[in-house]
């Protein structure tokens, strides 16, 4: 069994969240080997000055970079971000090699581990976008609802969710250990949910707000909750869970607040199918109704390989 990166460590107060595009010559990509190989590593060196801060980086690679940058087979799944075209909205699909998703207790931690990898990759890369989350209250998001709340828990359901195995059809040497991390930039217009009363907030997400209680699913046929359209079954009807990380970010100042939602899975196709039931609806033309308050402006995949496979780049 290969070790996964950090993936399954859970929300912190704070969180940062980098995506790079690479230049496409031989020495960046060499360079770039070399950094990532190194960020265990240099989490360790920082982690150090205060290890109950739980800081940890998890390091994805995305499907343009990844033949020349890694130089090993392609995951079964890997492609770029598709592109999900609805009617009120459109699921964005934007550029990037590299997603550090970077989390502490402590916001100056995730900020120095930030600057040293910044400095390690130089004119290496292009940042594509920088985003930093916070905790806000008992982990809501800025819509005001509990945000996590059916991630699985504990380590054996989480991993049975987010990493690849053995098991696994398609999976061998370069997959196992490894998930598809997906992430997604999104922008609120706080006014206009605002103007909605509790109870149609509450029909949108599909729990109640203040105590976070699941609502019952609508008749088939009917406009579904957040929930209900997130909520995955394959043919046999067994259900497929990812795990969301997200983060609320903003500043009141410049009346910017958004969601940065961020999900691992060992099935690309399950967080894709999630999104093709939020934009498209289900049924058709019954888009999810989140989007009529946010509207995503990046959105990209990734895969967060094994430990060893990170830790072997550098050679
Ligand atoms: C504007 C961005 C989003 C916001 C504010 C948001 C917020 C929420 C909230 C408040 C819940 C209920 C609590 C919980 O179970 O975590 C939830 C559930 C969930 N969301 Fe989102 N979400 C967003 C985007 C997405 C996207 C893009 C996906 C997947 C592609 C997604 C997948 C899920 C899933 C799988 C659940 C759990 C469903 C269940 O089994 O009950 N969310 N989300
Ligand atoms: C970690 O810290 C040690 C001691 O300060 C230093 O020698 C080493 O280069 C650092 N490693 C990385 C990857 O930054
Ligand atoms: C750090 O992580 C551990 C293990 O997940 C957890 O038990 C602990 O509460 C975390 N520390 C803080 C300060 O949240
Ligand atoms: C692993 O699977 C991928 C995708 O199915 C394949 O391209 C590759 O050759 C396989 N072998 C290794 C060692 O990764």
């Amino acid at each position: 069994m290969s070790a996964g990166q950090p993936v399954d460590t859970g929300l912190t107060r704070s969180a940062t969240f980098l995506v790079f595009s690479v230049l496409q010559t031989d020495s960046s990509m060499r360079a770039v080997r070399s950094v990532l190989s190194s960020v265990p590593d240099i989490t360790k060196n920082i982690s150090i000055r205060d290890t109950n801060a739980n800081l940890t980086c998890v390091v994805g690679i995305g499907s343009r970079a990844w033949d020349s940058l890694m130089r090993l087979p392609r995951p079964a799944e890997l492609h770029p971000f598709p592109e999900v075209r609805g009617a009120k909205q459109t699921a964005v699909s934007t550029p990037g090699d590299l997603l550090f998703h970077i989390r502490s207790e402590r916001r100056d931690m995730c900020f120095e581990l930030e600057r040293q990898l910044i400095e390690k990759l130089g004119d290496t890369v292009q940042l594509e976008d920088q985003t930093v989350g916070f905790r806000y209250f008992d982990a809501r998001d800025l819509l005001g609802f509990v945000d996590g709340t059916a991630n699985p828990v504990g380590p054996s359901a989480i991993s049975d969710v987010v990493m690849i195995s053995e098991e696994d059809e398609n999976s061998n040497a370069t997959t196992v250990g490894g998930s598809y991390v997906v992430v997604q930039k999104y922008l609120h217009d706080l006014k206009a949910w605002k103007a909605l009363s509790i109870e149609q907030q509450e029909a949108i997400i599909g729990r109640t707000k203040l105590d976070n209680i699941e609502l019952e699913d609508a008749d088939d046929g009917q406009q579904q909750s957040h929930k209900t359209l997130a909520t995955i079954e394959d043919a046999s009807g067994k259900e497929h869970a990812v795990l969301r990380d997200n983060m609320p970010f903003g500043s009141p100042s410049t009346s910017q607040y958004g969601t940065y939602f961020i999900a691992y899975s060992r099935h690309l196709w399950v967080v894709e199918k999630m999104m093709e039931r939020m934009f498209l609806g289900n049924p058709r033309g019954l888009h999810d109704r989140i989007l009529d308050f946010s509207t995503p402006i990046t959105g990209s995949t990734f895969f967060a390989p094994s430990l060893s496979i990170l830790k072997r780049l550098g050679d």
